[in-house]
């Protein structure tokens, strides 16, 4: 990955490419953040062996406190996973994740960005529709914990412009009217 997917913010967050030894605390964020985590091999593969996986880690004075997987296929980027420690969320660290994987994503051919959430989790909605998201569908009982259904959420036309509002800190234009 890029350096260009390093970022700072206004708490002194790092964003930075996973690495192996972080696996530890990428899965304990993962297991406080989360009803279902991940498999204990699951960072693992995404990091190591899937081509397609892009990970990255928030870093505050040393502290890995946040993480981000996402998926490139051909020109959809997929959030698979997005989660930051409890103590630390609220500050902007989630924002800055997001930012720094489109900023890296885009360039390699990302034309959309899709994911799915729970339809309860409206934090994350929150997080998302600062970035443009828009309600595309559902997946009813998605989840096999609770059976909850998912939302399935897509901003489009990816690209430069996109890119320059992205660097440029301002606020967005869509953030008024519609939201789902
Ligand atoms: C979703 C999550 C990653 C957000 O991380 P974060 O670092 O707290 O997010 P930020 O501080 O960057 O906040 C981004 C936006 O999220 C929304 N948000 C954050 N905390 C919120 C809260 N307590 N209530 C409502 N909205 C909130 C806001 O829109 C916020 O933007 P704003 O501060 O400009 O209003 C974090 O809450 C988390 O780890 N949740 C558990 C895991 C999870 O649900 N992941 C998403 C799976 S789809």
């Amino acid at each position: 990955m890029s350096m260009s997917s390093y970022k700072f913010t206004e708490v002194h967050t790092l964003i930075r490419p996973m690495r192996i030894d972080d696996l530890p605390r990428v899965q304990a964020i993962d297991e406080m953040s989360f009803s279902t985590p991940w498999p204990k091999n699951a960072y693992r593969y995404e990091l190591l062996e899937n081509p397609n996986g892009y990970c990255w880690v928030a870093d505050v004075g040393g502290k890995l406190v946040g993480l981000m997987v996402c998926w490139l296929i051909v020109d959809e980027a997929h959030i698979a996973t997005i989660a930051v420690n409890p103590d630390y969320r609220g500050m902007g660290i989630g924002k800055q994740l997001v930012i720094a994987g489109l900023q890296e994503l885009i360039p390699k051919g990302a034309q959309s960005a899709t994911l799915e959430v729970r339809a309860s989790n409206t934090i994350a909605q929150n997080l998302y529709h600062h970035f443009g998201f828009r309600l595309v569908g559902e997946r009813k009982q998605y989840y096999k914990d609770n059976f909850e259904d998912a939302l399935l959420l897509t901003v489009e036309s990816l690209g430069p412009d996109y890119l320059e509002w992205l660097g440029s800190g301002a606020e967005i234009p869509w953030l008024d009217g519609d939201h789902y």
